[in-house]
């Protein structure tokens, strides 16, 4: 397996994975199937020319199997947030999420992020736990807060971990 930073040219086979993510485990996200299938061709192309955001793919036989994405917060300085974690069923329990969260968490860092923040969406204790495991901290909880386009309310997690930069 193969962890690298999305490019240009990847953005069909990104959005594609991105889709299937989404019809699997549709309360994972905050995004929905519809609005992600109806993007411009040119948001895509844009997104990935991004200095401040990046996305992360996992590539297996030559196949896009998993990705995360990680953007600088604009109001706060120094606050990097994970999204858009997914691995295709077939290919998890394999490590590759732990992969693309190091990755990810690595691009911060290398770009100033003091603090890492993501949020869980919805009644998901398995997805909490994986992210204790790898340092993070629940700071808020917030009470159906999230509205997804058929009227169900999510209740929202904030986690978050603190960045040490480790000085050779
Ligand atoms: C959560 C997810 C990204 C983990 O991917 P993965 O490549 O299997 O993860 P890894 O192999 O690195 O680690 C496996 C861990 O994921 C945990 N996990 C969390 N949610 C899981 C799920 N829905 N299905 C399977 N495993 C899950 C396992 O318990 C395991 O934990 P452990 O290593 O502490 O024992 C993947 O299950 C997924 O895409 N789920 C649906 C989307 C989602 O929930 N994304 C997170 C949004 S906050």
């Amino acid at each position: 397996m193969n962890i690298r930073i999305a490019v240009t040219d990847d953005w069909k086979d990104v959005r594609d994975l991105y889709l299937i993510l989404l019809k699997n485990d549709p309360d994972a996200f905050a995004d929905e199937y519809d609005t992600v299938f109806a993007l411009m061709d040119q948001s895509w192309i844009e997104k990935f020319s991004k200095d401040t955001e990046k996305t992360f793919i996992a590539i297996e036989d030559n196949n896009f199997v998993g990705m995360g994405e990680v953007h600088f917060q604009e109001e706060e300085e120094g606050v990097a947030v994970l999204s858009k974690l997914g691995v295709l069923p077939d290919y998890r329990g394999k490590g590759t999420a732990q992969e693309l969260i190091f990755k990810q968490e690595e691009w911060a860092k290398v770009n100033g992020a003091t603090k890492i923040r993501l949020y869980v969406m919805g009644d998901r204790a398995r997805t909490i736990e994986f992210y204790n495991k790898r340092g993070y901290k629940q700071t808020e909880f917030l009470k159906n807060d999230f509205k997804k386009s058929n009227g169900v309310y999510l209740d929202v997690i904030v986690m978050e971990k603190s960045l040490t930069l480790k000085l050779i």
